[in-house]
């Protein structure tokens, strides 16, 4: 059967109103994800650099550039903002755009202080918004594939998570130095700790070290008790050499490595998953690269992966008025309180313990 197209075929597609704050490394990634999801629009860009953004706005056809975030949000009529800036500024910029009654998505940390996040919650509930904090990994097939299996009960009760997630030593000279590792790396470890056991945190030891003398430590390794008796191991160390794997140089041109490992034990089933084992080797004259392809890689031009699946499950979610089923605002709070408890932990050397029910 062949239809009629003498008249065109109008097709409904509503487009989510964007703006992008922070046009760095990884700002590049959602500005170019942004671009070509169908149901959002790339409407303003901002960095506090005019070149980034003069840059970018070329780059992705965006007229409306700023270098003040406060003029962006009074100047342009958003729906909603990403910020992806670096991780201090993260608290007042959301609750900035929320006080402007835009929906937010928001790179992790939320903060990097749990009461100041309570603070961010709070108004973006007054507001009324939506807001979604990116822990990229709930978006991730085979984390995703786990979170599936044990909230089915295939594990049966969990029993030990061990999470490693060490990065190189460059990019902590780069930018790993700016925040603690707990909020740049262990975020994400505590985030699937917290998805996968559905528990709270009761108790915290950690132990830091900092090798390359910078302000922040570069190893913090921690142990967690929850509530419901699962014990979870989370490392990371900052110290990878130059001679690792080039993980990201598909698509990224900074060269370093995420040698991330999760191994869960529960009573009926253990799993491993080896976030660094190279399913494609490609050797070059000076390194050899793993490319990295389930978070970002770029295909046809066009960056994909588990980045633009959260990305686009924000912008569907704010579209039809639903929160997401998937991210948790809750379990990006709980997890700020578990980062200082371990910060705290490390520090003076002894448990902490986390009051149950805050
Ligand atoms: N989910 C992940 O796996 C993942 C991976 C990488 C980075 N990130 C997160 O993304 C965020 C950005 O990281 P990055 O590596 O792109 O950092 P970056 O330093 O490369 O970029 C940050 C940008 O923000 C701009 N900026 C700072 N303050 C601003 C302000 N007030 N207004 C407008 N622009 C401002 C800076 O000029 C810079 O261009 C961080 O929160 C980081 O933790 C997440």
């Amino acid at each position: 059967v062949f239809q009629d197209r003498s008249s065109p075929v109008e097709v409904q597609m509503s487009q989510l109103r964007v703006g992008l704050a922070g046009l760095g490394v990884f700002g590049q990634l959602h500005a170019s994800i942004l671009h070509h999801l169908p149901h959002a629009r790339l409407a303003a860009i901002c960095d506090v650099v005019p070149d980034k953004v003069e840059s970018t706005g070329r780059r992705f056809g965006v007229s409306k550039v700023y270098v003040d975030y406060d003029a962006m949000l009074e100047e342009v009529p958003l729906d909603a903002v990403f910020v992806v800036t670096d991780e201090a500024s993260h608290a007042e910029m959301v609750q900035k755009a929320a006080g402007h009654g835009r929906h937010v998505f928001v790179e992790k940390p939320l903060s990097t202080s749990y009461a100041r996040g309570r603070e961010v919650v709070a108004a973006v509930d007054a507001a009324g918004v939506q807001l979604q904090v990116g822990y990229i990994l709930r978006f991730e097939p085979r984390h995703a594939l786990l979170k599936q299996q044990i909230a089915e009960g295939a594990f049966g009760r969990l029993a030990t998570i061990r999470c490693k997630r060490n990065c190189s030593a460059n990019w902590f000279r780069l930018f790993g130095h700016r925040v603690h590792p707990v909020h740049e790396a262990i975020t994400h470890d505590v985030d699937l700790c917290l998805w996968y056991t559905g528990s709270r945190c009761r108790e915290v030891y950690a132990v830091q070290r900092s090798l390359l003398g910078f302000e922040h430590p570069d190893v913090c390794v921690a142990l967690l008790r929850f509530e419901d008796d699962t014990v979870a191991f989370v490392e990371t160390s900052w110290l990878a050499p130059e001679g690792a794997p080039d993980m990201v140089g598909y698509g990224w041109d900074i060269s370093g490595v995420i040698d991330a490992k999760l191994e869960i034990v529960g009573e009926d089933r253990t799993a491993t998953l080896d976030f660094c084992t190279p399913a494609l080797t490609i050797w070059g004259n000076e390194r050899t690269q793993h490319p990295e392809l389930t978070t970002w890689p770029v295909m046809h031009g066009q960056t994909v992966g588990a980045l633009r699946d959260e990305i686009a499950h924000f912008v569907d979610a704010v579209l039809e008025g639903k929160p997401s089923r998937v991210a948790s605002v809750a379990d990006a709070l709980e997890g700020l309180r578990i980062a200082e408890a371990i910060v705290a932990s490390a520090e003076e050397g002894r448990p902490v313990a986390l009051a149950a029910n805050q």
